[in-house]
């Protein structure tokens, strides 16, 4: 089987590592020939893990290559998602597999009204990896990866997927999972970007601490109003014991600000707020982070 990953950064190379150690070959879709000319021309992508090295062979492709796709992974950041499943649209073939791999939500079901015919999945993954260039990468947990389809007549788990060396969940309904990251998302990452500083240090202020119950309080309200359980014990309890375990991370949202990048606060805390005003459901709390982090962030 051949798949094809939109998305060649952190998750998309971890992906093509571990597609291709499951036997399939993968293409790399970059977003054009300037991406091209910084990968070596024979597509090896450097996977460092646990001090061990290893080379995985891709093949390189950009938007206008001309061979049809059958199974397609998008790896892509929530907020460029959209754009680049519609770039390569006209190359997917009919029935096409589609699998999305984003933190957020919202750009999931965007993609699913614009691919008609498709059967799409989307998953939801604790993995972390980074990358030190454009083809080395460093893989620092194979997490645990929920996966669940989002269109009818799908099979719980994508084609091929089951030969995969990862932790995979397969799941018939993937909106509560995607829903739990989402809410962890929501009560640390604003705050850390807020007050740039690690996870821990959310636990370590008083008032910071009463900021996040606040903001969990507020996203408990909305996911019971959407009819999802989010924990067996109450978002705050849960987003503290995250915050406490990863304790010296810096969040993908607080890299992003301090590297003065666009993050995925509207796919995340956006998304609350969309759902929230929605349900008639005054959010005050994480209307204003969704703010602070606008008004920090790059303009588009
Ligand atoms: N990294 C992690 O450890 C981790 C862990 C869990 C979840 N996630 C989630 O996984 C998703 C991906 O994260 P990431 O860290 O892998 O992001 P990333 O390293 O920024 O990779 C995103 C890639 O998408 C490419 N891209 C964007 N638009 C494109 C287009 N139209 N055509 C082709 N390529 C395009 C970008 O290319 P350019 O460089 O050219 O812009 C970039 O290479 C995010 O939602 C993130 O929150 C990440």
């Amino acid at each position: 089987m051949h798949w094809h990953i939109l998305g060649a950064g952190a998750i998309g190379c971890l992906w093509a590592d571990f597609l291709s150690r499951a036997g399939h070959g993968v293409s790399l879709l970059l977003r054009n020939h300037t991406t091209l000319r910084q990968w070596p021309r024979d597509g090896v992508l450097d996977i460092t893990e646990a001090g061990q090295q290893r080379q995985v062979h891709c093949q390189l492709e950009t938007p206008d290559t001309a061979a049809t796709i059958r199974h397609l992974l998008v790896a892509t950041k929530a907020y460029d998602t959209l754009s680049a499943v519609e770039a390569i649209q006209p190359r997917l073939q009919p029935g096409a597999d589609v699998v999305l791999l984003q933190n957020g939500m919202g750009q999931q079901q965007a993609v699913v009204e614009r691919l008609h015919g498709c059967r799409v999945w989307a998953g939801t993954t604790t993995a972390g990896a980074w990358l030190e260039t454009r083809h080395r990468l460093h893989c620092v947990s194979r997490g645990d990866t929920h996966i669940g389809p989002l269109t009818a007549h799908t099979p719980e788990q994508p084609p091929g997927w089951n030969a995969l060396a990862i932790a995979l969940h397969p799941c018939t309904d993937i909106q509560p999972h995607l829903w739990r990251k989402l809410a962890i998302n929501c009560a640390i990452n604003p705050l850390t970007a807020l007050f740039d500083c690690p996870n821990g240090d959310l636990l370590a202020d008083t008032a910071r601490l009463e900021l996040m119950q606040r903001t969990c309080r507020e996203v408990e309200q909305v996911a019971t109003a959407a009819g999802i359980r989010l924990f067996d014990a109450p978002l705050a309890e849960r987003a503290a014991a995250v915050a406490s375990a990863t304790g010296k991370n810096l969040s993908s949202m607080l890299q992003d600000i301090r590297h003065g990048r666009r993050s995925e606060i509207e796919q995340i805390t956006g998304f609350l707020c969309r759902q929230a005003q929605l349900q008639g459901i005054d959010v005050p709390v994480n209307q204003s982070l969704l703010q602070a982090i606008r008004a920090m962030s790059p303009k588009d």
